[in-house]
């Protein structure tokens, strides 16, 4: 066998040197000086053997391990005369002198131009590779099982409580996913229970936190579509931060002279929409990449007489595919349009300075939603203890699409409502029910709602079950999660809701 004979000469001459094989099921491997063993976190079942020498036993089990793609690191045991096939590699293992002199280590060399050819391209390219598989839905070379693209390479998954940095670098096959710790790393876990939140910015245990990342008192929250950046607005700390993925360290954003901060939104082309609210003033701050930071209104007007071009007491924001930007206005009872370019501002649900309980009405405007698909605007009616929802350029009757039946704890009711978002396909429906310190999900349709996170009866708390002060919600791209800020706990939840 060619393999064999060009791996014993090398393994005599130059041990730790590389040995190169040209077809694409061929490997190449790097073998270690006698002395060196391999400490795993796992390893598969060895197959038994007996061979003479040193380089017979070597060759024969990096040709064992040559044949498994899952196969990453391999040895001969002399105490037990068995090759060792690991599928953990340094990246999850490592590599240490050994007490038992005899011992070598080889391992599978994985270098970026094996992949530059084959990786995410059509399936020809990846035929008895042992480098990728083929995914049979897209008809691309994918990573193998227990291995995942890290930009480069497919590189093996992590053990439990390794600290990973994307979603699928932890072992898929164990069950184990990148999830935030109390230690504020993220690390390889059990994919944790559906409501127990897990805490992505502050502190998980009720500490107040003081670090410069840490949140005096957040408020309004959105996540990018584009890349899945948390965007918060820090109400107590007048700051707006954003958290990438994967890091509990956040970024400020914006902090020169703000007031209020209340609300923040990302649009799909990663344009930052602002909401410093206080009750005299209102605006949007708007910071669209590669162009001159702007605002709306231009100029900060703000009078109590909630004219077109004011956004006075300005509360939630939300912009739809169009540009078109709307903001509630707390204290006029009203939700404003402004399309791009506007000097002021129209009507779209409730009636200045008109408060009311009707289904043309508001009392006190608290977040909003805006639904591309259902052309539809979702209004927090907080003092009404309900969600209306209002076709956008409809005749600005509202429906009550979750609450409406007072101000309790019943499943059909809310306490004063504070954020709320709805899913892609407008059928669900999720409210922080602020006052009673949970988070509630109602079908679009449905006359009550069922608990997602918090507590039934309304009591608050800073365990990971409990919420004290929830005060907006928002999905990830992927609507695997949804986070809420936890006002009082002063910290950024993440609920799984599948
Ligand atoms: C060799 O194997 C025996 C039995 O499997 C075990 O008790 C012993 O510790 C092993 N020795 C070394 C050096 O690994
Ligand atoms: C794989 O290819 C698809 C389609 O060309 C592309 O959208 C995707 O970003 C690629 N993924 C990676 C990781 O390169
Ligand atoms: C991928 O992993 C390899 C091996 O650990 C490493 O050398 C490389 O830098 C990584 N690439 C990226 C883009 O992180
Ligand atoms: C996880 O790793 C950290 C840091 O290395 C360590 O302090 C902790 O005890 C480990 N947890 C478990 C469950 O092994
Ligand atoms: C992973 O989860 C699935 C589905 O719950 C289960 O069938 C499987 O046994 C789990 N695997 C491990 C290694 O725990
Ligand atoms: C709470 O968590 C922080 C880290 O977020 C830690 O420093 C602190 O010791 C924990 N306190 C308690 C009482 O567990
Ligand atoms: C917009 O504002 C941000 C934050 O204050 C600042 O970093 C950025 O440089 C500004 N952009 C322009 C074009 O002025
Ligand atoms: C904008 O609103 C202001 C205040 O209500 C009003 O005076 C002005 O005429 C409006 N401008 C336009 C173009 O409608
Ligand atoms: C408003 O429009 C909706 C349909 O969008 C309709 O069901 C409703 O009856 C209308 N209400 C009034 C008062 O016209």
């Amino acid at each position: 066998m060619t393999i064999v004979t060009q791996l014993s000469l090398l393994c005599l001459i130059h041990l730790f040197n590389y040995i190169q094989f040209t077809k694409e099921d061929q490997s190449l491997s790097q073998i270690t000086q006698s002395g060196w063993e391999f400490l795993p976190f796992d390893n598969s079942i060895p197959p038994l053997l007996t061979t003479t020498t040193t380089t017979a036993q070597l060759i024969y089990c990096s040709s064992l391990c040559n044949q498994r793609s899952d196969c990453r690191t391999y040895d001969f045991d002399h105490n037990t005369t068995r090759c060792r096939l690991w599928d953990a590699d340094t990246t999850t293992g490592s590599i240490l002198i050994s007490s038992r002199s005899q011992s070598v280590v080889g391992s599978i060399r994985f270098f970026s131009n094996i992949y530059r050819n084959i990786y995410n391209q059509s399936c020809d390219k990846c035929i008895q590779s042992r480098y990728s598989i083929c995914d049979q839905i897209t008809n691309t070379c994918q990573c193998p099982l227990k291995t995942y693209w890290n930009g480069s390479i497919c590189t093996a998954q992590l053990f439990q409580n390794q600290t990973c940095s994307t979603a699928n670098a932890c072992r898929t096959d164990l069950n184990l996913t990148c999830e935030p710790q109390c230690d504020r790393t993220f690390r390889c876990s059990s994919i944790s229970p559906i409501s127990v939140g897990q805490t992505i910015v502050g502190s998980c245990n009720g500490t107040i936190g003081i670090g410069s990342t840490d949140l005096q008192g957040p408020w309004g929250i959105y996540i990018s579509p584009i890349d899945g950046i948390l965007y918060v607005a820090d109400c107590d700390g007048q700051t707006f931060n954003s958290y990438s993925p994967f890091s509990h360290t956040g970024r400020i954003v914006l902090s020169n002279g703000l007031i209020q901060p209340l609300d923040v939104f990302v649009d799909r082309t990663n344009t930052l929409y602002m909401v410093d609210g206080s009750v005299n003033q209102g605006t949007v701050f708007i910071q669209r990449p590669g162009t001159i930071n702007s605002s709306i209104p231009a100029i900060g007007l703000s009078t109590s007489s909630c004219l077109a071009n004011e956004l006075y007491a300005a509360y939630g924001v939300a912009v739809d595919q169009y540009g078109n930007i709307y903001v509630s206005l707390f204290l006029c009872y009203t939700v404003v349009k402004w399309i791009p370019g506007a000097q002021n501002g129209t009507v779209v649900a409730g009636q200045r300075l008109s408060p009311g309980s009707s289904s043309t009405k508001l009392k006190y405007v608290k977040f909003i939603h805006v639904n591309d698909d259902q052309n539809a605007v979702y209004v927090s009616d907080y003092q009404n203890n309900r969600i209306q929802k209002f076709i956008i350029g409809g005749n600005r009757t509202g429906i009550t699409v979750a609450g409406g039946a007072g101000s309790g704890t019943g499943f059909n009711q809310l306490n004063s409502p504070a954020g709320i978002c709805v899913t892609r396909d407008g059928q669900t429906l999720y409210v922080a029910d602020y006052n009673n310190n949970r988070i509630m999900k109602w079908n679009i349709g449905d006359t009550q709602g069922s608990l997602v996170a918090g507590s039934a009866t309304g009591i608050s708390g800073e365990t990971a079950q409990l919420l004290n002060g929830p005060a907006d919600l928002a999905l990830d791209p992927t609507e695997t999660y949804l986070y809420v800020s936890d006002y009082n706990n002063r910290r950024i939840q993440r609920f799984r809701l599948r």
